[in-house]
């Protein structure tokens, strides 16, 4: 297959993704994700919004400084400002990537940016030429391209080419497209911009309309070579295209696309667990290739058949996404190098050895109250270690729930608030809300509970809860999380989690405003 076949995956979980409301990370997950990014192959990793915050500075640069086999991208406004502070996030990285964008629709023109058509040609010429002064790899993007005039994306596009663009994005930012009219504009400006050949089109859905994916696909086979997608579909709004969806499309009908890409397929799995685990966001059980459904034969006919003939009903097998590869069981008699192998197959790479014994440590306890350990306890368990590590201001100490049939369920915690010892005891509707008026009554961080949710991480009843919970104060949204095999002592820890993350001032929504 020629190389101009190939479909450039552009993922974008740690920035368009991170801008769901409630999905923010902190630069350690951000870092883990990269690297399970950067496993599954993913050509570029849009690692962030450098100018956003410090904290995305930072995490922009972290993942810079570690990634190697993927391009590393930072978002930019169409600013001077944003677009130096890209450059110096990415400064150490080995590829590097600036993604500057303005908005080329009227309605955004008139009211978002309140400048005339001509201006924004010499902003986005003058940000693009900035930006290759300092990076050789520049994308630009026409912000609300799907509600643009097809004549002013022509004459931006190809200034911006000239100016130095080497990717020219086409995002669908409201999801407005619909497929058969979304690639004629792909082919259009493939044909009519002169300079078209110089640059790599590119595209950018997002799902409002539930056509995210399709709307990719359409722009594939018109021509686009880079699909901008996140791990489960997260993003603003209803998300963005699926990578997963994209990138098993493009395998499984490789006869009719003609296009493929340089994923890693079996890694799918484990990232899009990793990636739902971090940010609390749960992949629903009919979601495609990642869902726990998704390669479940429930009717007799279609058991049968699969029995006989796997591809009677299965169109692509369940391994060739990590399905099969994660049912590898741990137990109390696995070893350390076992434990180190399985998670170097998952992609978790821990930094040192101290880190590894920690984690060998908690596994060992895990062990102790559950037979089998499966691949998403190892990665939960994992999440945990590193959470510990960070400086904690409160630590959960005991915790007694009393609950009974006919009686109001009552809560005592024991925590610990920078180095001492309180306690606290409080009644509840329920154990849970037992738990959590006691540990405010001590905290009071005065957040307002957001999300509480809970998810069994494998099967059966000795399975170890998962548990979210998303506060929100002043603005500022935190997502804790905790795992135990028992539930309440898993809410009690993600409570916690996020009390922490509040205090130390770590993932804050990152967005900016608007220029
Ligand atoms: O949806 C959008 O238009 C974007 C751009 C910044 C690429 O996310
Ligand atoms: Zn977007």
């Amino acid at each position: 297959m020629s190389n101009s076949d190939r479909v450039i995956i552009f993922d974008t979980t740690l920035r368009d993704g991170e801008q769901s409301p409630g999905a923010s990370m902190t630069g350690e997950e951000k870092l883990r994700i990269a690297k399970a990014l950067e496993r599954l192959r993913v050509d570029v990793i849009e690692a962030g919004f450098a100018i956003a915050s410090p904290g995305d500075f930072a995490a922009v640069k972290a993942i810079a400084d570690h990634i190697k086999d993927s391009t590393v991208c930072s978002l930019s406004r169409a600013v001077d400002a944003d677009i130096d502070r890209a450059a110096e996030a990415l400064a150490g990285a080995n590829s590097g990537r600036i993604h500057t964008f303005i908005a080329t629709s009227p309605i955004h023109m008139q009211y978002k940016l309140r400048m005339q058509p001509e201006q924004v040609i010499e902003q986005a010429v003058h940000a693009v030429k900035r930006a290759r002064n300092q990076c050789a790899d520049v994308e630009f993007s026409c912000e609300d391209a799907g509600r643009s005039e097809i004549d002013f994306l022509c004459r931006i596009i190809e200034a911006a080419i000239d100016a130095g663009a080497t990717t020219i994005n086409i995002p669908d930012t409201v999801g407005y497209a619909i497929p058969h009219q979304y690639a004629a504009t792909i082919g259009e400006l493939l044909q009519r911009v002169p300079n078209a050949d110089k640059a790599v089109f590119s595209v950018h859905c997002h799902n409002d309309l539930g056509l995210a994916v399709a709307n990719s696909l359409a722009a594939v086979v018109a021509g686009a070579r880079q699909v901008e997608c996140t791990i489960n579909g997260l993003g603003e709004r209803a998300g963005n295209a699926a990578l997963e969806e994209i990138v098993m499309a493009i395998k499984t009908r490789e006869d009719l696309l003609g296009v493929h890409t340089n994923i890693d397929t079996p890694h799918i799995l484990s990232t899009s667990r990793m990636v739902s685990g971090i940010t609390g966001f749960p992949v629903q059980p009919n979601k495609a290739i990642v869902g726990a459904n998704a390669f479940a034969h429930e009717s007799g006919i279609h058991q049968d058949g699969v029995l006989k003939h796997r591809e009677t009903y299965e169109i692509m097998s369940a391994q060739s996404v990590g399905w099969h590869t994660n049912k590898m069981v741990m137990g109390k008699h696995s070893g350390r190098n076992a434990f180190r192998t399985r998670l170097d197959e998952l992609g978790i790479v821990l930094a040192g050895e101290a880190e590894l014994n920690a984690a060998f440590a908690r596994f060992k306890d895990l062990a102790d109250k559950k037979h089998e350990i499966f691949d998403e306890d190892l990665q939960a368990l994992v999440s945990e270690t590193l959470a510990a590590e960070a400086p904690e201001h409160f630590k959960l100490v005991t915790l007694e729930v009393a609950s009974k049939t006919g009686e109001v369920p009552d809560a005592k915690v024991v925590i610990s608030v920078a180095g001492i010892e309180h306690s606290a005891r409080s009644a509840g509707s329920g154990p849970v809300d037992a738990t959590f008026k006691a540990l405010e009554q001590i905290a009071r961080s005065e957040a307002t509970l957001q999300l509480y949710s809970v998810n069994a991480i494998t099967q059966g009843t000795d399975s170890q809860g998962e548990v979210t919970v998303r506060l929100e104060k002043g603005g500022r949204i935190v997502n804790g999380n905790g795992a135990d095999t028992d539930i309440l002592v898993a809410s009690a820890k993600a409570y916690i989690d996020a009390l922490n993350l509040m205090q130390m001032g770590l993932k804050a929504h990152p967005q900016v405003a608007d220029v």
